[in-house]
């Protein structure tokens, strides 16, 4: 028997209860596609080719996923037997094993998952599923044993009967099988049942019968083979995450004040010692270094932090952070932002595509736009680099230790070369020399006793 693994993730299904136009699999949980978890679940274990069954939607999904992955259309969802079936044609030479999982099933572990391929090759099972005891199985197909407890099948709880649908044991959908003889089952299903479908459940007995050995795998957490079908469904199994999420990242020696208003996704990672606070959110590929701040109601997507970083609520989406750094509250760092070490950026200040140095502080309500601005140089309050002239986008600058002072605009493209001055109130049109001081901006004029001349009369009182 050969233990390469294939997977199959049905996902063709319509989410007819979703009341949606997007494809339930893309509905998100912490940020990530339904479909994304599953993926990423299935990074853990050694694949040689993975296929996605998609239906509706089907251009909408193949669209999110990784260019390694293969889909497969199913036309018509004909039920499991024969969304598995498709992939038929695809391995007419495996010899293989297929795990097979469904597409809207989130929560199903890294752990689990491992477990089950290790019991399905150490008993040499033809398939091994997943199972668990049910407070309410309704709806979830039941789990035959006979007298010795072996799996002998399973019957869909539209077909059972009162005393088959008195079985607690649901089948979660997640199995491991023989790929050589699930395909002579799957060829032999008939849609004879209350649905009128071809059900994959069906190929176990049909397995058991021609002598083959089933194994299961109980888990004790129900929400690992919980299927989304309602947006409240989502949305439980979305608190239910969080929890998950957060308990991996308290016992890795992260800081997770309240997991239940705190989102972080399947692909973050988080150092020692870090604090998330109340309300944050941390999705995609985010990476937070050791000892650092994610204050309340920050979110993060995509970003990536050094060590000691201090993040107060403020929205950051593709930035990269260095070591000691201060962000926020209420800054905004977006398309490629990269942010040096020991950099101050305060409230109100918008960082879009543009680098900054070590050292350097943009302390209050600034946007630097494609701007390469050096390290040890001051921002003042208000600075803005004019970035767009009504057709392009112009490059902004600014060297080493340079200072820009209060409310001045850099019109771009231009440069403020190392250690040059810019006076407050100016606007910058040209490039400012190194060490020089630049100051563009009407002069003062002051005119006596002008207020008293406009009225005509006695000057004004000092009341
Ligand atoms: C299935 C199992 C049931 C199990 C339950 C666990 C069958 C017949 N029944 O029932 O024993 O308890 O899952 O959740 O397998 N899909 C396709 N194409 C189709 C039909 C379905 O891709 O033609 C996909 C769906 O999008 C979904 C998955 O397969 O991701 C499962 O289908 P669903 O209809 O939800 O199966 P259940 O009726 O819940
Ligand atoms: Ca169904």
């Amino acid at each position: 028997m050969s233990t390469a693994l294939v997977a199959i993730v049905m996902a063709a299904g319509k989410g007819t209860r979703m009341k949606s136009d997007r494809p339930k699999v893309l509905h998100e949980i912490a940020g990530e596609p339904l479909l994304g978890h599953v993926l990423h679940t299935l990074s853990a274990v050694d694949l040689v080719e993975t296929y996605v069954i998609v239906g509706h939607g089907g251009d909408q999904v193949r669209e999110m996923l990784p260019v390694d992955v293969r889909v497969v259309e199913q036309r018509e969802q004909l039920g499991t037997g024969h969304a598995v079936d498709q992939v038929t044609p695809h391995l007419s030479n495996f010899g293989g094993q297929v795990l097979i999982l469904s597409g809207d099933v989130p929560l199903l572990s890294i752990d689990t998952l491992q477990a089950m391929v290790a019991l399905h090759v150490e008993s040499e099972a033809v398939v091994t599923l997943l199972s668990t005891e049910l407070p309410d199985p309704t709806g979830y197909g039941r789990v035959l044993r006979d007298g010795g407890g072996r799996v002998i099948g399973i019957v869909e709880h539209k077909d059972a009967t009162s005393d088959q649908r008195a079985i607690r044991e649901g089948n979660l959908g997640t199995y491991l099988a023989s790929w050589p003889q699930l395909r002579e089952a799957l060829a032999a299903l008939t849609p004879n049942n209350a649905q009128g479908e071809y059900y994959l459940t069906d190929a176990i007995a049909h397995l058991v019968q021609a002598g083959h050995h089933v194994a299961s795998h109980l888990t004790d957490d129900p929400l690992e083979g919980e299927g989304v079908n309602t947006r409240s469904q989502l949305a439980r199994l979305q608190a239910a995450y969080q929890r998950r999420t957060a308990e991996h990242w308290m016992v890795e020696g992260v800081t997770v004040l309240n997991p239940e208003t705190t989102i972080i996704g399947p692909r973050v990672q988080l150092g020692r010692d870090t604090v998330v606070e109340p309300g944050a959110i941390l999705i995609g590929d985010t990476t937070v270094g050791e000892r650092c701040l994610i204050g309340a109601y920050s979110q993060l997507r995509d970003v990536t932090c050094g060590d000691a970083v201090e993040i107060l609520n403020s929205y950051l989406v593709d930035a990269t952070i260095g070591d000691g750094t201060h962000v926020g509250p209420y800054a905004h760092l977006r398309q490629g932002a990269t942010i040096g070490r020991n950099v101050r950026l305060g409230n109100f200040v918008e960082i879009k595509k543009s680098s900054l140095g070590d050292g350097t502080k943009a302390a209050h309500l600034a946007y630097l736009g494609d701007a390469e601005v050096g390290a040890n140089v001051n921002i003042g309050c208000g600075v803005i680099t004019v970035n767009y002239d009504g057709t392009k986008k112009c490059k902004t600058t600014i060297r080493d230790n340079a200072f820009v002072g209060s409310n001045s605009n850099l019109i771009a493209p231009v440069t403020v070369e190392e250690a040059g001055y810019v006076a407050a109130g100016s606007t910058i049109t040209d490039d400012v020399p190194a060490g020089a001081l630049a100051v563009g901006r009407g002069r003062q004029v002051n005119k006596e006793g002008w207020v008293a001349k406009r009225k005509g009369a006695q000057p004004v009182s000092k009341e």
